[in-house]
């Protein structure tokens, strides 16, 4: 069966769907982008994906005339087509196509719309099988990293730069030396003490959907927590490193720039939160 894409409108063979040259979003990565986990047909976290994109096309004045609703109904058809049950959504939205000129056309143009859809396996049941290594990196992007932009040639760059190192993931730390998340990911630590920490939102990183979930899912845990920056010393210095994103569910870090962290397995907190975000998602 031929792969299916949602384009401006229309549904069509992934290999003939395409998108104008002259569309702002691959001239200047004048747009915005989710990517959802779908699970035995139930989208993991849709509310929050779908508020997060309407946040970030506020955030640069791109106006979509299609609600979060009929935008549901696209994802699902998308699925349908494709018969994807469980696997990830991508969906982009950008400024439209226009000639190439920086400001924003004079005339609105109609904003380009994109939704396809891939099958992918939830994570391995066995935590061991779902660990990573990552490596450090200073964080080189702009100031707005909680628009989820596709402007992603920072992040693109340091994902390649891992890869190249054997690791899953680049964790990237700001100028003052804490860190703000990874190149696809929010990043969690146990610190030495014991005490679970991510940094708080803010300019710096993406709020991120599955970040939001986990956070939920704490409530009732006795872990002691705490939304506080923490440096790259700190996260040397962790017994448990994890990512959360929407590629990444809860992912235990156990090496990083080729040093064991902890003692070198997947620790509890990450274990706990995998197991309970696998059941928010109905993942098991
Ligand atoms: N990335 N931070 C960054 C920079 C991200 O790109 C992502 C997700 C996250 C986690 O957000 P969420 O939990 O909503 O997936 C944090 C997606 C998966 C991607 O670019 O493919």
């Amino acid at each position: 069966m031929a792969a299916t894409a949602y384009v401006n409108g229309s549904y069509r063979p992934l290999r003939d769907a395409s998108v104008n040259i002259e569309d702002r979003g691959f001239q200047f990565g004048d747009g915005i982008y989710e990517v959802l986990y779908v699970h035995n047909n139930r989208l993991a976290d849709a509310q929050l994906h779908l508020a997060r994109l309407t946040r970030s096309l506020g955030e640069i004045e791109l106006n979509l005339t299609l609600t979060p609703a009929a935008l549901l109904v696209i994802i699902r058809e998308v699925l349908r087509r494709n018969r994807v049950s469980t696997g990830l959504v991508y969906m982009q939205v950008t400024r439209g196509a226009a000639r190439r000129d920086h400001p924003f056309p004079a005339v609105p143009v109609r904003p380009s719309l994109v939704i396809t859809a891939r099958t992918r396996p939830a994570p391995p049941r066995d935590i061991a099988a779902w660990t990573g290594a990552a490596i450090t990196l200073p964080d080189d992007r702009w100031g707005r990293c909680d628009i989820k932009s596709t402007n992603l040639l920072p992040n693109v760059l340091a994902k390649q730069k891992a890869k190249l190192a054997g690791a899953y993931e680049a964790i990237l730390y700001d100028e003052q030396g804490y860190v703000t998340e990874g190149a696809s990911s929010n990043v969690w630590i146990v610190d030495a003490t014991g005490t679970l920490r991510t940094r708080p939102l803010g300019q710096d990183i993406l709020p991120g959907c599955t970040r939001a979930a986990v956070l939920a899912q704490l409530r009732d845990s006795d872990f002691p927590f705490a939304q506080t920056q923490f440096t790259l010393e700190d996260l040397r210095g962790a017994r448990e490193i994890f990512l959360t994103g929407a590629t990444s569910f809860v992912k235990p870090i156990t090496r990083l720039d080729g040093i064991s962290i902890g003692n070198g397995h997947p620790g509890p907190a990450a274990t706990l939160l995998l197991d309970r975000y696998l059941r928010h998602i109905g993942a098991a």
